[in-house]
């Protein structure tokens, strides 16, 4: 997609723009994908990772679109979130452009066709033809439902055997009472049902568990996820989700609308939580650094925070796929300047 389809895509509203993109992504768009530097290797959670940029969660929700962006240069995707029963999701327009801050609110609430269709994608994707690539999972709960666990489950269960790792959303603002689940007793109870379900069945064995985090937590809970991530022996955490509260440098009109603040303005904070994440973990447990990334500084910025890998979204929008190839260069050149032969190397360099 080249600088005049972005500047055309604008002239949609952004739910519309987003599924024109989905569309032109599966015409199968295919570019031979080059190898990536061995620097920008990784081996993490048994899995390897060609390179430590991924595409974050929302983008393909519904499994379409998989290895045409792997084929874009990402070093994985993680598609969903995934609920058991389709849904539609809040009322439109539920996605802002903050062009002006190079952000993007949304209150989507989680709009997917369902485990059944992501299923049967998963499965004709199948992980084993994929071309040099690494998949994720990300489930969630729907609207309705009383008991989050239940839902989380059977999520593990029918899509986890299908994808590299799983991420458990408690995060997203855009479903009443999920951020709950990230308090301590909560969490403590989900990661216990998650677990035992991974024990019973043989074809979970292997397969990484992670969370993904708010932004917006307080010190204490922070500190409760990191004991019980530790006494857990989670896989890992991906941190962060969007966030609630607005900057006040945010200037686009479009600041005051409901939902998760992503992009720029969401850097600091969500590295910031990163950094607190890995110091209260000893860096003993791999984290995802997602937030606010738009360049490959930024990205080098959340590996020296304690990240191993980390994921864009908002950036993508604005900038297109060419900043995939953009990020890895700088990457390479930030790794070059600290004298560092591989990624690695870099985590928590600045904590
Ligand atoms: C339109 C939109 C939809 C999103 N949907 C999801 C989602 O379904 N599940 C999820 O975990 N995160 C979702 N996110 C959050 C992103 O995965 C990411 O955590 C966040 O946008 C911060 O990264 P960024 O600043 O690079 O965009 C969504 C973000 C956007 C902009």
């Amino acid at each position: 997609m080249n600088n005049l389809l972005l500047k055309f895509m604008r002239f949609f509203p952004p739910e519309i723009s987003h599924s024109l993109t989905i569309k032109i992504l599966k015409l199968k768009y295919s570019s031979q994908i080059y190898d990536d530097d061995p620097s920008l290797h990784q081996h993490l959670f048994g899995l390897d990772f060609r390179n430590p940029i991924g595409l974050a969660a929302g983008f393909d929700k519904n499994v379409e679109v998989v290895q045409s962006l792997l084929n874009l240069g990402f070093g994985f995707v993680e598609t969903g979130t995934v609920t058991p029963k389709p849904q539609f999701g809040n009322k439109k327009p539920r996605v802002f452009r903050l062009l002006e801050d190079q952000a993007i609110i949304n209150h989507l609430g989680f709009n997917n066709y369902g485990s059944k269709y992501a299923e049967n994608k998963l499965i004709k994707l199948n992980l084993n033809n994929l071309s040099k690539g690494i998949v994720g999972i990300n489930i969630g709960k729907n609207n309705d439902t009383n008991y989050a666990v239940d839902d989380y489950c059977l999520g593990l269960e029918k899509l986890g055997p299908l994808a590299h790792y799983t991420t458990i959303n408690i995060s997203s603002p855009n479903t009443p009472g999920l951020r709950d689940l990230q308090n301590r007793g909560q969490i403590e109870v989900l990661v216990k049902a998650l677990r035992q379900r991974k024990k019973e069945q043989p074809n979970l064995e292997n397969k990484p568990i992670l969370f993904k985090i708010a932004p917006d937590l307080e010190e204490e809970q922070l500190r409760d996820i990191a004991l019980m991530s530790l006494a857990n022996e989670i896989d890992g955490l991906v941190i962060s989700n969007s966030s609630i509260d607005r900057p006040s440098s945010l200037i686009s009109r479009n600041k005051n609308e409901i939902g998760g603040l992503s992009g720029k303005p969401l850097f600091i904070k969500s590295t910031l939580v990163l950094k607190k994440m890995y110091t209260l973990t000893n860096g003993q447990i791999p984290l995802i650094g997602v937030g606010g990334i738009s360049n490959g500084i930024e990205f080098y910025e959340k590996i020296k925070a304690g990240a191993s890998l980390a994921q864009i979204y908002t950036a993508l929008v604005f900038q297109g796929p060419k900043i995939i190839n953009k990020i890895k260069q700088e990457i390479l050149s930030c790794l070059k300047t600290d004298g560092f032969n591989n990624i690695k190397e870099a985590i928590g360099k600045d904590v």
